[in-house]
């Protein structure tokens, strides 16, 4: 048997196929059927006169996502999914499929989302959970060669990290548990034992709300480094962020090419530039419209994009009027009409999108002039700021009240803490949180005290600064968010097999 990734090292020989029907169509004594493999997609060429009357008839009976194998011939076909088509020899059925819920037509996410165990089958959701496996391989990669040993912290925890507002309680033989927040406190632990670590797990946030950058249950990265401070700490964000991006690109060229997810790759080869580092009061400014980067303020920046989103959504009116108006003209075949009709939701489903976002504008420009100097970052106050630069930006030294308690005061910046963020440009925002850890005994138990946690849950952490105390830092990246980044997509939902959020447990 042979896998479709493998198909160009069989080119002009006789293969055996095993996959199922993702599409198919049929002219004249001709079947083209695409067969998907969980490796790639290949069109095959099923014909009456070579394969016989009865094969040739079940295949084109087949309802999609019916598996079956069969031989074939390997062709190179420039234009086809994957450079290769196969002709077939012979064709077997292995199971015929009942009517399948999920179509070539356009579907409300909704369904899609109560169909996600079928919906992982369809060519965009193969190509993302792809990529999520690279970026996965190549975090690994980057940690293990750097001699980080990679360690497990617990889920269930005794204590909050960060803040108890999003823990989730659990019943742990009478006495509440709550699921992991955040690797950290164990790996800084752990990172007294060994050095570099890093943890690679899932965590858990009650997040009451639905947004397209929140989870309920997430897998982070956390590393953990001893002898760190913050600025090392900002150097290694930004080698690893570097290095994933650049692996993502090598490696997963067909599934971010235009026949999948059609990413446009500009701002994601921008990784390579050094990141932007500013501080969190320089970037209040810039968001405020009191400062300008390259000779422009927030306020001139947005009032482009609205023009710019105007013209694309004329563009996009005039596209779907024109291909309406080819659809009841009565002169295009059925295929075409059906081409068409995709073509038409799909368009109708960008402008909506743009639509979507020439909405958000005033909103933004608001929050923008009236951010309050001293509060946390808002989705919104991210965007405009990293739309500024166009590539990642890391904010760093904030105020010590938007951060979690174990945040190190800066000895030259009272009232800041050596935090730092790393915003995504593209309006994806923040996807790694970290900083240097506060090592000073008593200002730690006054910061737990402060932030209303129960002292006698930390009591283990304490000892981590009594017995060989030494600086440290360390920083967690969201790998959802890293995949909607470099895959770019509208929602996280998409980013994980089986997303859970607020409203939804099933499938
Ligand atoms: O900024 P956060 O809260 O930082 C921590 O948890 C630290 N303990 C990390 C550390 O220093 N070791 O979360 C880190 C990252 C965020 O930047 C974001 O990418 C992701 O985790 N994240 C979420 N992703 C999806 N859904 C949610 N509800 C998320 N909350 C945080
Ligand atoms: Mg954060």
């Amino acid at each position: 048997m042979t896998y479709i990734k493998d198909l160009a090292k069989h080119e002009g020989q006789e293969v055996e196929l095993k996959g199922w029907n993702a599409q198919k169509r049929d002219s004249k004594g001709l079947v083209f059927m695409t067969m998907r493999d969980g490796t790639g997609f290949v069109q095959c060429i099923i014909n009456v006169e070579v394969v016989g009357n009865d094969a040739f008839e079940a295949a084109k009976r087949l309802p999609q996502e019916s598996s079956f194998s069969l031989t074939g011939k390997v062709v190179k076909d420039e234009r086809q999914f994957g450079g290769y088509e196969v002709q077939a020899t012979s064709f077997q059925v292995i199971a015929e499929a009942e009517e399948y819920p999920i179509t070539p037509k356009e579907h409300g996410v909704d369904f899609l989302m109560d169909n996600r165990h079928l919906w992982l089958r369809s060519k965009r959701q193969w190509a993302i959970m792809r990529v999520r496996n690279e970026i996965i391989y190549s975090i690994h990669r980057f940690f293990q060669e750097k001699g980080f040993i990679q360690m497990d912290a617990p889920i269930f925890t005794g204590n909050a990290c960060e803040g108890t507002s999003t823990l989730f309680e659990t019943d742990y033989y009478g006495e509440p548990a709550y699921l992991s927040q955040s690797g950290q406190l164990y790996g800084e632990a752990m990172a007294m034992a060994q050095g570099l670590i890093y943890t690679f797990g899932p965590t858990f946030r009650a997040e009451k709300s639905k947004t397209r950058r929140h989870l309920s249950e997430f897998w982070m990265i956390e590393p953990e480094m001893a002898f760190y401070d913050l600025k090392m700490d900002m150097d290694l964000i930004e080698e690893f962020i570097q290095y994933v991006v650049k692996s993502v690109l090598e490696k997963c060229k067909l599934e971010l090419g235009k026949d999948v997810l059609d990413r446009n790759i500009e701002y994601l080869e921008k990784v390579a530039l050094p990141f932007i580092r500013i501080k969190y009061e320089d970037a209040v400014s810039i968001i405020k419209g009191e400062k300008e980067v390259n000779g422009k303020t927030t306020l001139q920046m947005l009032e482009e994009e609205i023009a710019r989103l105007k013209a694309e959504k004329e563009g996009l009116l005039k596209e779907i009027d024109e291909r309406e108006a080819k659809i009841n003209s009565g002169e295009l075949k059925k295929g075409e009409v059906n081409f068409n009709r995709n073509k038409v939701d799909q368009l109708k489903n960008q402008l909506k999108d743009v639509e979507e976002k020439e909405q958000n504008i005033p909103a933004w420009l608001n929050s923008a002039r009236n951010f309050k100097r001293g509060d946390d970052f808002g989705g919104s106050d991210e965007t405009v700021l990293t739309k500024m630069f166009g590539q990642p930006v890391m904010v760093y030294n904030w105020p010590q009240e938007v951060k979690a308690f174990y945040m190190k005061e800066d000895e030259h910046d009272k009232g800041y803490a050596k935090g730092v963020d790393l915003l995504a440009p593209e309006g994806y925002g923040e996807v790694v949180g970290g900083g240097e850890r506060e090592t000073d005994l008593e200002r730690l138990k006054h910061k737990i005290i402060e932030h209303d946690l129960p002292m006698q849950a930390f009591e283990w952490y304490l000892d981590l600064r009594k017995f060989g105390n030494v600086p440290h830092a360390g920083f967690g990246l969201g790998l959802e968010r890293l995949v909607a980044w470099i895959c770019g997509l509208q929602h996280i939902r998409e980013t994980i097999p089986f997303p859970r959020s607020y409203g939804r447990l099933l499938p």
